[in-house]
């Protein structure tokens, strides 16, 4: 069937900062270039990061690049690939500072410089004393970030395509991707975007677990566009759980509580962070103390009636430190938890936060595939950065601050890839002529389905699903259910009814497309998680407590046709500087 078709040289899909990074390079070249994004671009996940940008500027205490990398390679458990982590590290000072100079509010010291807290998993001197490296604006970084980003857009003649939701990766004959399929919420229109180069920074799909800290929007489009067309999903078993989300509702409390003194107590007033990372205590690894938590929680030290919660202290803080510092958390507080943090400590469980995994890419963003020729090689005309993609920088367990580090670095870096792509790709490639019929094909199911089953409903059953089966700790015989159940979800999904057709702006009908594609995700998790017989980062086997370096230092490549698994090693090795050989890793 004919649709509309229009023409970019660039095509970013997801607003977030990552997009807006990339978008930003390519616009101010003088590219076309258009942003699709479900929401108003200022509302995308970004907004919603709070503690700081990690990068070792040294203002507070002494630091370096090196240390960093040493950190974030510890903090991988060793899966993170270290030319990517080199990378990323060395660059990030480069980034803020170039942030700082579009006007971004970073808080200050007294001296002028920019504001630094500590976050977990930070130290100098390759795992001594305590690094003070993140940059911070209040708690309300991502914020004031993102409106930073999009103030540069609007500037640089950006063309956003508000309320638009992609649909399908579009490819043609040869494999090569030449746009994306997208639908206009509002009016439900379909439109192929033909584009000469495509990236994909649709953020995380965090909402597949019932207690997630990720906005609702979070649903892994461009992870199960990426599926849907061939592509394999990398490293899809590992997935953050932060340690302190607002108790029952998930809200996130930002580690910066922490950061600046705060700290974790038992249902007996025990510091318990103690027991389990003598040195580093609160700011231990996230996948640390999120395990510490729930084993508090199992072993009957929890607080409150059900024992199921802990508490994070920070009035010895002083309300001056929470007024200037974590205003948001203490708006937080109030609201979702009736604590004020000035007085009270706030209930706080693990809560689902980040993926590590993602759309395999190298560290210019360029999508790596088995393709025309061989198992890894460059898809021609794809790109994906931040969160939805795994350059991989995170590997087993991200450290606290390294997300907002991590869209900058390769926001920027796939920008600049693709204006010298561009320069050589000067044609668009033909849009086969069933390229928009797949995303047509499920929205004429969606439409015509009879007596199917409520979104709602399957939604619902997959969230708790993921949570009971595949949460911070796993076990054996919950994966191998876990698996069968997740399928019985799938199917169920698949056959899913828009019950009220009327409401306004097709919410319904998004629901139930972001429906198809957090199965797609949690899926690909749970068949990756059962198949990884170790324990490493955030992936806690109750089975393999320890970590199998011998047979396990590789990355995962979920395939969706036919849930298949294949795997390719880490690279160890950096750019410039030694490698970091895995060790034992405690904090
Ligand atoms: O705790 C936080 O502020 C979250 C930061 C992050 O996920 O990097």
């Amino acid at each position: 069937m004919a649709i509309v078709r229009r023409k970019f040289d660039a095509v970013i899909v997801g607003a977030g900062g990552a997009g807006m990074r990339a978008a930003l390079q390519l616009s101010e070249a003088g590219l076309k270039v258009a942003v699709l994004s479900k929401v108003f671009p200022t509302r995308s996940h970004t907004v919603a990061a709070q503690g700081g940008i990690a990068a070792a500027l040294g203002n507070v205490t002494e630091d370096n690049w090196h240390w960093h990398m040493y950190d974030t390679v510890k903090g991988s458990d060793y899966l993170g690939d270290q030319d990517a982590i080199e990378f990323m590290c060395r660059q990030a000072s480069e980034v803020v500072y170039e942030l700082e100079h579009y006007g971004m509010p970073f808080d200050r010291l007294e001296n002028g410089k920019i504001y630094q807290r500590p976050f977990g998993g930070q130290s100098q001197n390759f795992g001594g004393a305590q690094a003070t490296r993140s940059c911070a604006a209040a708690d309300r970084t991502g914020h004031a970030m993102l409106h930073t980003l999009y103030q540069r857009n609007v500037q640089a003649n950006t063309q956003f395509f508000v309320e638009w939701m992609g649909l399908d990766l579009i490819r043609d004959e040869e494999g090569d991707v030449c746009g994306v399929t997208a639908l206009d919420i509002e009016t439900g229109e379909v439109m192929a975007l033909q584009a000469r180069a495509t990236l994909f920074a649709t953020g995380g799909g965090a909402r597949i677990f019932s207690a997630s800290t990720n906005a609702f929007i979070n649903t892994g489009d461009g992870l199960a566009m990426s599926a849907r067309a061939g592509v394999p999903l990398e490293d899809m078993e590992f997935w953050q759980f932060h340690p302190t989300g607002v108790y029952g509702v998930g809200v996130l409390i930002s580690e910066a509580v922490r950061g600046e003194g705060g700290y974790l107590l038992n249902k007996d007033g025990e510091r318990f962070m103690e027991r389990y990372a003598p040195n580093a205590k609160d700011l231990a690894s996230r996948d640390v103390v999120s395990r510490a938590l729930t084993t508090e929680i199992k072993e009957g030290r929890g607080c409150g009636r059900d024992a199921d919660y802990l508490l994070l202290k920070l009035d010895h803080l002083g309300a001056d430190v929470i007024k200037t510092r974590l205003p948001g958390i203490r708006e937080i507080a109030i609201k979702f938890a009736h604590a004020d943090p000035i007085h009270d400590p706030i209930p706080v469980v693990p809560t689902a936060h980040y993926m590590m995994g993602g759309i395999p890419t190298n560290f210019y963003g360029q999508v790596v595939a088995p393709y025309k020729t061989g198992p890894e090689e460059v898809v021609q005309g794809f790109y994906a950065v931040g969160e939805c993609a795994c350059v991989s920088v995170h590997g087993g367990n991200r450290l606290g601050t390294n997300s907002l580090l991590d869209i900058l670095v390769f926001g920027r870096a796939a920008g600049n890839r693709m204006i010298e792509d561009l320069k050589k790709n000067r044609h668009h490639k033909h849009l086969p002529a069933d390229a928009s019929d797949k995303a047509l094909a499920r929205l004429s199911r969606l439409n015509d389905q009879k007596d199917g089953e409520s979104v709602a409903q399957v939604g619902d059953l997959l969230r708790k699903t993921m949570q009971t089966y595949c949460g911070v700790f796993r076990f054996p015989d919950m994966l191998k259910q876990g698996v069968e159940k997740i399928g019985e979800v799938a199917e169920r999904a698949m056959r899913t009814e828009i019950k009220d057709k009327s409401r306004v702006f097709n919410t319904a009908r998004v629901e139930a497309l972001e429906l198809e594609n957090l199965v797609e995700v949690a899926v690909a998790t749970m068949v990756s998680a059962e198949a990884r017989t170790e324990s490493r980062g955030a992936h806690a086997r109750d089975d393999f407590p320890d970590r199998d370096d011998d047979k396990w230092l590789k990355h995962t490549l979920y395939f969706r046709e036919g849930q298949r698994l294949d795997y390719k090693p880490v690279r160890l090795k950096p750019l410039t500087v030694e490698s970091f050989p895995p060790k034992a890793r405690t904090y």
